[in-house]
């Protein structure tokens, strides 16, 4: 079965077919937020991209990427690496395929989180990085808490704790990366001194 007919992958399709439309345009990289992910992975010379978008951050020695959405996949530059339509819960990937395995802001949506964590182990030699947020952190954060209330709720429900990921991988380091009071890749927690960008259904 091709995996865009299977009902299991349905809703991954869906979404970022749908709220992907604008990504390449309104969720630039930054710049400080990508050294501190070149950083983790250290010196690698094969990397694999998983839920990698329209290829935000991604290093140049990718040699794969994995990534469900078509309307994602058709924002990648040309001549980015290859990109095949998958999810990490399944990676149609070989064994021991690459150095490292790298899945930045993407975690959050895998159905199953330690099925995705298992893949990414297997398929690299060396390393496995993972660019999510602090729910903990963030459950405080005032701009949350005292302004965006509802944002907090959506934030809490689809938030992988670190706990979850310390879990799944004993021992593994965890670096802190502040978000930039004029951080270019317009996640969530991006405009906290730009609060206005809020109202912006641009955004
Ligand atoms: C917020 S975007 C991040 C994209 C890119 N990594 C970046 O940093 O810009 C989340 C991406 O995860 C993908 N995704 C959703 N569910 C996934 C899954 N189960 N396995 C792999 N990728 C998934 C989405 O299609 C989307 O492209």
């Amino acid at each position: 079965m091709r995996p865009q007919a299977d009902p299991e992958w349905a809703s991954v399709f869906a979404l970022y077919d749908q709220i992907g439309q604008t990504y390449s345009t309104t969720r630039r990289p930054d710049r400080r937020i990508s050294a501190a992910i070149l950083d983790a992975l250290g010196e690698v010379s094969s990397v694999v991209n998983i839920g990698a978008g329209s290829g935000s951050y991604e290093p140049v020695e990718t040699v794969a990427a994995v990534e469900p959405s078509g309307v994602m996949i058709a924002q990648r530059p040309r001549g980015a690496p290859p990109a095949v339509r998958a999810i990490a819960e399944r990676l149609p990937l070989r064994d021991d395929c690459a150095d490292a395995a790298l899945a930045v802001l993407t975690v959050h949506h895998w159905s199953d989180v330690a099925a995705g964590v298992a893949e990414m182990r297997r398929v690299a030699r060396r390393r496995m990085v993972l660019f999510t947020w602090d729910a903990q952190a963030f459950a405080s954060f005032w701009l949350l808490s005292e302004y965006l209330p509802a944002a907090a709720e959506t934030d809490a429900a689809l938030a992988v704790p670190l706990a979850v990921l310390s879990e799944l991988r004993p021992g593994a380091e965890i670096r802190s990366v502040p978000v930039p009071h004029d951080c270019t890749d317009r996640f969530g927690a991006a405009y906290w001194r730009r609060p206005a960008a809020y109202l912006d259904r641009r955004f």
